[in-house]
């Protein structure tokens, strides 16, 4: 099953594999795809923008939605993919340091007006009910709620005290389709106990490590703007083409793809943080199985 953010797009490609395990990239030229969903309410597909093989899916309303992909290459094929449309709540497990502030909010509902913003444990951070404007008491980590009329977003967060790496996404949702070429940005800061910036960078030395989880999705590296001082982690996903190798072979996906970023300093691996982000973009969820090429040319499915 994915999960989809409501009005937000994203992409499925058709993949065939020869069995060697090689993109069958012929297949686009000879064959025929379609695409079709039993709620076209719930999630639209946009076909117009469809390069062979390939469908925008957007999430038009909350609930779910079956998406069937067919092509007539040799025996008619299909394949199914659940997706499931709703709500999200950002930033997703955030670091915040004793005495500092985050702002959290939803993305994806329709009706704003009625949630509410709850702490596991008020000694730790407390929530306002009404914004999500939250505020970190305690060293500890504990779990923040928005309850509203269709259902309960949960993340974790923690709160540390000392030195701390701020780690921040510039944009809660990446993806690869564009590619970003220049990578997405997360910004690194260090602050001190009482939360002054410190300065993370001597020169040209880069004194922290970036690394990313799951590690299938793409990658990272710590990169420093020497005009501005300022620090990030710079993440590079993986084309729709590479993450079919590189994701595991399991049928059960996680309703979504999210994907964090974590930095820590060269020196003191104790001083980190990490920042969350959905990853929505073009990822091959769809194998209509192997094929292979018969010593006379023909393609055997
Ligand atoms: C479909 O995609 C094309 C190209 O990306 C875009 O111009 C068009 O507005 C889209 N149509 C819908 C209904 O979203
Ligand atoms: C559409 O597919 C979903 C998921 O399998 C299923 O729950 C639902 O009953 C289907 N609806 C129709 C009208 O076929
Ligand atoms: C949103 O919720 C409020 C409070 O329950 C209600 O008064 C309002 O009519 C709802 N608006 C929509 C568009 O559903
Ligand atoms: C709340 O967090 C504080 C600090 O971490 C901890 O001492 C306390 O036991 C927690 N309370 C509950 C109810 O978990
Ligand atoms: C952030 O993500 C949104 C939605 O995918 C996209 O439209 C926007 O261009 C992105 N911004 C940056 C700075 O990457």
């Amino acid at each position: 099953m994915l999960l989809l953010v409501l009005n937000l797009s994203f992409m499925l490609t058709f993949m065939m594999l020869w069995d060697l395990g090689n993109p069958f990239h012929e297949a686009y030229n000879v064959a025929d795809f379609t695409a079709s969903t039993n709620y076209s309410n719930i999630v639209t597909i946009n076909v117009t923008a469809s390069v062979k093989g390939r469908f925008f899916i957007k999430g038009v309303s909350r609930g779910r939605a079956l998406v069937q992909l067919s092509t007539n290459l040799g025996l008619p094929k299909t394949d199914n993919v659940l997706i499931s449309v709703g709500a999200r709540l950002y930033p997703q497990n955030p670091v915040l340091q004793v005495g500092r502030s985050l702002d959290f909010g939803i993305e994806g509902l329709i009706n704003k007006s009625r949630g509410r913003w709850m702490s596991a444990n008020e000694s730790v951070v407390r929530v306002d009910p009404i914004s999500g404007k939250t505020q970190a008491f305690a060293e500890g980590t504990t779990q923040v709620f928005y309850t509203y009329s269709e259902g309960k977003l949960q993340t974790t967060i923690t709160v540390l005290g000392g030195n701390i790496l701020i780690v921040e996404a510039q944009n809660q949702t990446l993806t690869n389709v564009p590619f970003p070429s220049k990578g997405c940005y997360f910004s690194v800061e260090l602050r001190g106990a009482d939360g002054q910036i410190l300065n993370i960078g001597i020169n040209n030395e880069v004194l922290y490590k970036c690394w990313v989880d799951p590690p299938f999705v793409g990658y990272t590296k710590p990169w420093r703007d020497f005009e501005t001082g300022k620090s990030f982690c710079l993440f590079f996903p993986y084309s729709p083409e590479h993450l079919v190798y590189s994701m595991p072979k399991s049928k059960d996906m996680r309703p979504d793809i999210s994907v964090t970023i974590s930095a820590s300093l060269r020196e003191a691996d104790h001083v980190s943080g990490h920042a969350t982000a959905l990853f929505i973009g073009g990822f091959s969820v769809v194998d209509l199985g192997k094929v292979r090429r018969a010593k006379n040319g023909n393609i055997i499915i």
